[in-house]
């Protein structure tokens, strides 16, 4: 791509039915997202695509020059998620186009189920991108470790080595409750950052920005799929796209915040507080109690807006003690049972029978 022209990086995704209950995407589903992004690169619509998926999810990775927000590429990704429902509902697969929560396309896909983490920029000498998808979770799983990528030393050293970061990154901050966003800047503002991003169910960041420059470092998914359907559809199995390396942080510096699995909110009817476990693509499959929640890395070096890659980032020994945490942490966890805090606290539980119990219990209640 010549000069400053920008391109587009855009990963859209959906649940559009599982195989088996909410464990994997039939290679079918997957078969029809790649031949429609085919046709779709064949006319020039996209310069450049690939299909994954993590659990039950689809992920289209797509690369283009229209910008973020561009209704031909949420509308070509709602086509494809609509004709993969299509083909889940012949096969009875489960959840049949479960996030797929409106009956027209309007322009977007945001707020109409799928979940979208976009960026546009000017392709550097050379563009390393990471792409992490999780399943079973909700976007503020990610507010950790992108607090740890961007703002703590102690993960990445390159805060303080590499001139071109010492003066830090900006965090974008939704309040998703109240549909509000805040910009704070760490370090300085490191400790009312962390005031709101430890409640990772009402804060979310949606994206970082280089301090120097205000050049765009990382974008997530922030669609919460209860808020917009009103009623339990599944967690939002979030995305977030971290560019690498020469002033940002390194591409060791940004999987290094995965060694930890921390506890998120996600697992089993989406009410369960599990460890995220950092898997290599082809174990992305939670069956365990429908867990515990995963995260899968893809590497890309961008070529013109070409995708080059995957590179299958966790599939490294490295990551092997926090696969066993992982494990042992849910062994842990599970022996809680019904009990918080691996049961969600009742506000933030995607469905209980909490209201028809005190209903039958009502008039057995007498005063302490
Ligand atoms: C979690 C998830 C699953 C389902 C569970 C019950 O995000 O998708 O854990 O909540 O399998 O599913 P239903 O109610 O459809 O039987
Ligand atoms: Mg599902
Ligand atoms: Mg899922």
């Amino acid at each position: 791509m010549a000069g400053e022209s920008k391109i587009t990086l855009s990963v859209i995704k959906a649940d559009v039915g599982g195989f088996v209950g909410h464990t994997n995407v039939h290679p079918d589903l997957i078969d029809t997202a790649k031949e429609r992004l085919h046709n779709a690169k064949e006319k020039g619509q996209i310069i450049d695509y690939h299909v994954l998926r993590c659990g039950d999810d689809i992920e289209l990775i797509m690369t283009h020059d229209r910008g973020c927000d561009n209704s031909e590429i949420h509308g070509l990704a709602w086509n494809i998620f609509s004709a993969c429902t299509a083909v889940a509902k012949e096969l009875k697969l489960y959840g049949a186009g479960q996030d797929l929560l409106k009956d027209a396309f309007s322009g977007t896909v945001k707020g109409m189920g799928p979940g979208v983490a976009e960026m546009e920029f000017v392709e550097r000498k050379s563009e390393p991108v990471i792409i992490f998808m999780a399943d079973k979770t909700s976007s503020g799983a990610w507010n950790l470790p992108l607090y740890k990528i961007y703002a703590d030393p102690f993960n990445t050293a390159g805060l303080v080595i590499d001139p071109r970061m010492i003066d830090g990154f900006s965090f974008r901050i939704i309040d998703v409750k109240e549909g509000k966003a805040i910009t704070l800047k760490c370090p300085a503002e490191a400790y009312y950052t962390l005031s709101l991003i430890g409640t990772t169910s009402r804060y979310m960041i949606s994206s970082v920005y280089r301090n120097a420059d205000n050049d765009v470092a990382a974008v997530v998914s922030t669609q919460k799929l209860s808020l917009i359907a009103g009623r339990y559809v599944g967690k939002d199995d979030p995305v977030a796209v971290m560019r690498c390396q020469s002033g940002l942080p390194a591409v060791g510096e940004v999987l290094e915040a995965f060694t930890l699995p921390h506890l998120v909110e996600g697992w089993m009817r989406g009410s369960h507080t599990g460890p995220l476990m950092p898997v290599p693509f082809y174990e992305a499959n939670p069956s365990r109690f429908d867990g515990p929640p995963r995260v899968i890395a893809a590497g890309f070096q961008i070529a013109n807006g070409r995708l080059i890659g995957p590179h299958d980032m966790f599939d490294d020994p490295g990551f092997d003690s926090a696969r066993k945490l992982a494990g042992r942490v849910s062994d842990y966890m599970r022996r809680h049972g019904p009990f918080q805090p691996h049961r969600l606290p009742e506000e933030a539980m995607e469905y209980t029978t909490l209201p028809e119990v005190l209903k039958v219990l009502k008039d057995r209640f007498e005063d302490a």
